[in-house]
């Protein structure tokens, strides 16, 4: 029988019951619900609503659960309803009927929203603190690339010369971003729900800041129709875990190509690739398209949310229990993502000759030979217009601008002089732009410099939460 069977003549259908379960992907947020409920009946205690010795009854029934379930001795009974029926179960058995006590003042409606905020709370710090090592590990070969000159693209076709430091220090920001994004989110999530009841709150003079100190929350929640209803704090940490794989996913897509005998600028480490059933010359960079491709199931995770929420009245429905699958199956797949993803690019080869080989045969350095002529006087137009008809020139002679004589160079203006071999260097192109977030090997240490700086202000943040 039902905890809630009272007002019931009939048990509940059997597959309605397998259907109505949750305990099967509930129960790992145990923790959560027994530390709730620890917090909730301290304050029952103190507040008088419940006995002193009532209250501490419960509190070690709860911390026998906890220390059962950790060590194994006791199981997760599958049959239970839900992870909040299951512990409420299991004490009443073990303590008798001051078990029966600890759900005064308290409904399942703010008791889920409770725990599944104090998850994601978890859940947040530790995908910040796997974000943070890979961007450990983006800075740390930044460091050895600030002078390996490689082509930029736009269109997927060679653009300019930065390198291969600058390029990669260009994700870096999209993942700080991302922790930004994070640390954000776990503001918003750490408001107190409990105390909201089913809907209404309650009549018992019940303290909410105090449950909201035992849990270490910030604050707790101002509407008790919003408290037990909102899940916006689920949708936006998927929305950031979907950003953050968004990035790697781009990262990896990169990855992918560069690994091709076409581009051949990377070799991934064994540990790390894949082989192949039937080709024995084939080395797979599996782990950058499975990141690629769980890039589109954390979208998914979104998306059941998001389409979750949008047509729910107030407060609480049983839709909002499918908010649990998805948010666990965005963490999980986020995190091993970005885990294995950091330790591929940490130990990949970087082939600085095939980089600098295709930085030299495309022109990027088209732009420069331009702005030469502006520096001597030329309007930029006028300019563009010269540089176009000697890489016209260039391909039509198989010769590129390092290799035109400066003949050759004069008969298109006389305003080219011997230093214009100089001034085409790839070196010298990439080192000129030394702007606020240019490839200058000064601004791409000023970029380290920075990004180590916002890594070790989020880990001070971190302690402190
Ligand atoms: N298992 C439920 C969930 O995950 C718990 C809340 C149930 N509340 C209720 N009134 N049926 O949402």
């Amino acid at each position: 029988m039902k905890m809630w069977a009272g007002r019931f003549s009939k048990d509940v259908d059997r597959r309605v019951n397998d259907f109505n379960s949750s305990i099967s992907f509930d129960c790992r947020m145990y923790r959560q619900d027994i530390t709730g409920s620890i917090a909730h009946a301290t304050m029952l205690g103190e507040c008088g609503i419940i006995a002193k010795e009532e209250s501490e009854k419960i509190v070690d029934g709860l911390k026998g659960i906890l220390a059962d379930l950790e060590s194994g001795a006791l199981e997760i009974n599958p049959e239970a309803e839900d992870i909040h029926m299951f512990v409420e179960e299991v004490l009443t058995a073990r303590i008798g009927d001051t078990g029966k006590r600890l759900h005064t003042a308290r409904s399942r409606n703010d008791q889920v929203a409770l725990d599944v905020r104090m998850y994601c709370k978890y859940e947040i710090k530790e995908v910040m603190a796997l974000v943070r090592n890979l961007l450990s590990a983006i800075v740390e070969k930044a460091e050895e690339h600030t002078d390996t000159v490689m082509s930029g693209y736009t269109h997927l076709q060679r653009a300019q010369p930065v390198t291969f430091a600058h390029y990669i220090l260009a994700y870096a920001q999209m993942f700080l971003r991302d922790l930004d994004r994070l640390f954000d989110t776990y503001r918003r999530t750490d408001v107190m729900p409990l105390g909201s009841g089913a809907l209404a709150s309650t009549t018992y003079p019940i303290n909410r800041e105090r449950v909201a100190e035992l849990l270490n929350f910030a604050s707790v929640t101002a509407n008790s129709i919003d408290g037990v209803s909102d899940r916006d704090f689920a949708l936006e940490f998927a929305s950031d875990l979907s950003i953050l794989m968004m990035h790697m996913s781009r990262f990896a897509e990169e990855i992918i190509l560069w690994c091709s005998s076409e581009f051949a600028f990377l070799e991934l480490d064994d540990a790390f690739s894949t082989g192949s059933s039937i080709m024995p010359q084939k080395k797979n960079p599996d782990v950058a398209e499975l990141v690629r491709g769980k890039t589109g199931r954390v979208y998914g995770d979104l998306q059941t949310l998001l389409v979750m929420m949008k047509g729910l009245p107030l407060a609480y429905n049983k839709d909002m229990q499918e908010d649990k699958e998805a948010i666990f199956d965005a963490i999980d797949n986020t995190k091993i993502a970005v885990e294995v993803f950091t330790k591929m690019f940490a130990t990949m080869t970087v082939k600085k000759d095939r980089l600098r080989n295709a930085a030299s045969g495309g022109f990027i350095n088209a732009t420069d030979c331009a702005d030469y002529l502006v520096k001597h006087g030329m309007p930029f137009r006028a300019a563009y217009k010269i540089v176009g008809g000697i890489v016209a020139f260039c391909i039509a002679n198989d010769k590129t601008l390092e290799t035109m004589t400066l003949e050759e160079y004069r008969s298109f203006s006389e305003v080219f002089e011997a230093d214009i071999f100089d001034a085409i260097r790839l070196d010298t192109c990439v080192n000129g732009r030394n702007v606020t977030g240019g490839p200058a090997k000064e601004s791409v240490l000023r970029q380290i410099a920075a990004v180590k700086a916002a890594l070790e202000h989020a880990d001070a943040a971190s302690e402190n939460k």
